[in-house]
């Protein structure tokens, strides 16, 4: 596997949230299939929705790429694609190098935002469970840098928690997002993630979501995942 570091010192080193370093990443393996409702049936549909458009020998950009869950994932069911994995966190990316394994040939990682990943032209994109944790005014930006990368017409596809912003819903959907994956957890543990998700994470809502990646220039934009408090949709360049 090719590992690009050189943008570790980056203005964009940042961008890695405090859960996604040191020992946080031990057992980040285990939070994704715990928390997310249906976690490797989003990744076969994401990976088919990808597949409708790109050919076997596709190339395809994963932003977010750290844990490595979704490359390997995607690697397995598509044997000739080749990916770009960007991620901010040097420490999620070793564990995405770990996770890949045998795959790792056709993977190369880089250390930073969308703006340090390469140019492409790209046949597909990925971003999963990891526009939450992108500040709402890096969003539009972020989206446009990825559209900007793919061929004309190709799919990416997006996945995240979005749910309505009002009071009570708000405070609602975090409850019953933490409650979700909550299994064995002491209370004190949930509170603290409670006010985590309240502090740090940048949740919009779906309508707002799908206005946002049609300001970004995908068209066709359609939800097909809708999982508790995550939504997912495929949007075409
Ligand atoms: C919940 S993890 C998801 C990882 C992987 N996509 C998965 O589904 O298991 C969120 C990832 O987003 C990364 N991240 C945070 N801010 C980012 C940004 N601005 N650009 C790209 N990735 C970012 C984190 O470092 C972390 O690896």
């Amino acid at each position: 596997m090719m590992r690009d570091d050189g943008h570790s010192n980056s203005p964009v080193a940042h961008l890695a949230a405090p859960a996604f370093a040191g020992d946080a990443v031990k057992s980040y393996l285990e939070g994704p299939p715990r928390q997310v409702p249906g976690f490797s049936s989003l990744h076969r549909m994401a990976g088919m929705l990808l597949a409708e458009r790109s050919p076997e020998n596709g190339r395809v950009l994963v932003l977010g790429a750290g844990g490595g869950l979704e490359l390997k994932a995607f690697a397995e069911a598509y044997p000739g694609w080749t990916f770009d994995g960007v991620d901010p966190s040097t420490d999620m990316l070793e564990l995405a190098r770990q996770v890949a394994g045998d795959h790792g040939s056709r993977i190369r990682l880089h250390g930073g935002g969308i703006d340090v990943a390469p140019d492409g032209p790209f046949d597909a994109a990925a971003c999963l469970l990891t526009f939450h944790h992108i500040r709402v005014e890096q969003r539009l930006e972020t989206l446009r840098q990825i559209r900007d990368r793919l061929k004309s017409g190709a799919p990416s596809v997006v996945a995240h928690m979005s749910f309505a912003q009002g009071e009570p819903e708000r405070s609602m959907w975090i409850d019953r997002h933490i409650a979700y994956g909550a299994a064995g957890a002491d209370a004190s543990r949930l509170e603290s993630t409670r006010k985590a998700m309240r502090e740090r994470l940048h949740i919009l809502a779906p309508e707002d979501e799908e206005a946002m990646l049609r300001a970004a220039g995908f068209a066709a934009i359609c939800l097909f995942y809708a999982a508790f408090s995550f939504r997912g949709w495929v949007a075409y360049a």
